[in-house]
């Protein structure tokens, strides 16, 4: 028996032309990879992100800093998509056009092979220059990289001599500006909007679902506690992405066949 709420869930998507699933922290969690607010494992539960997410944070103690990501990279770099990820993949090759918009900067949905993937907080898997923004997407010695705590001085800039960074939106930086206003072009032109693993609190993201509701969409959440947006959900499907999103392809196809 298929439950209500994914049949209702999957009877919407058949009939949209246009999706975009708009993915947070919990995305990744059956990856391993933390959340940031979980009470108890949360990163921003265990650590301060003014001292690791700002840049003033990076300009007082660039080695803490850069030690804390490249463990973090690393912890990352060794972390597999879930079935979550494949339904997503499965469900842009059903549907007439689907989109990622994410805040993840893990990049498990290029990984696991979903196409067009926006994301809006960057990506750990690429640095940049401090001063200039000069791109650099080499890899680094893993091998003198320690634990979480471990300091490292990052390295410079080949182009500039400047310290490089993750290309990571920090707290009080600007969102890329083509990746925003693709995203925000989606929110306003798609029919559904499918919310998975957010807790909604960081905004420019978590006003997406709030543009498409008011376009038109109908918004799908999953996730296993209610979010900000779940006021505005049309289906909330309360679960881990891992499982609920293989459960609603499934739905979908028993619906086409
Ligand atoms: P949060 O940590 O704020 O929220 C994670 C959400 O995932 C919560 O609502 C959880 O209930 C949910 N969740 C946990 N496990 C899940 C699972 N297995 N399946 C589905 N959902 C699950 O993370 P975000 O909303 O992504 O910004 O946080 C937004 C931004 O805050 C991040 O991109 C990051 C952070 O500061 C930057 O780094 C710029």
């Amino acid at each position: 028996m298929i439950p209500e709420g994914l049949i209702h869930a999957a009877e919407i998507l058949q009939s949209a032309q246009r999706v975009v699933v708009s993915t947070g922290a919990g995305m990744s969690r059956e990856s391993g990879i933390p959340t940031f607010r979980d009470a108890q494992e949360g990163l921003w539960a265990r650590f301060n992100p003014e001292e690791l997410a700002t840049e003033r944070g990076f300009r007082t103690a660039p080695a803490r800093v850069w030690g804390w990501y490249a463990h973090r990279r690393r912890a990352i770099m060794s972390c597999e998509p879930h079935p979550g990820h494949g339904a997503l993949v499965a469900l842009e090759r059903l549907l007439p056009e689907l989109v990622v918009v994410t805040q993840n900067i893990d990049g498990l949905h290029q990984a696991s092979g979903s196409a067009d993937v926006i994301e809006l907080h960057g990506s750990i898997r690429r640095s940049k220059c401090l001063d200039h923004g000069h791109p650099f997407a080499g890899a680094f010695d893993e091998e003198i990289a320690g634990g979480e705590d471990a300091e490292q001085d990052p390295p410079p800039c080949p182009d500039c001599g400047s310290p490089l960074r993750p290309d990571v939106v920090w707290f009080g930086e600007m969102l890329p500006a083509a990746a925003t206003t693709r995203a925000r072009e989606f929110a306003e032109q798609c029919d559904v909007m499918l919310v998975v693993g957010t807790s909604g609190m960081v905004w420019p993201a978590a006003e997406l679902p709030f543009v498409a509701e008011r376009s038109g969409a109908c918004i799908i959440e999953i996730n296993p506690d209610p979010s900000e947006i779940t006021r505005i959900a049309d289906v909330f499907l309360q679960g881990r992405a891992g499982e609920v999103l293989p459960a609603l392809v499934q739905a979908l196809n028993v619906l086409r066949h």
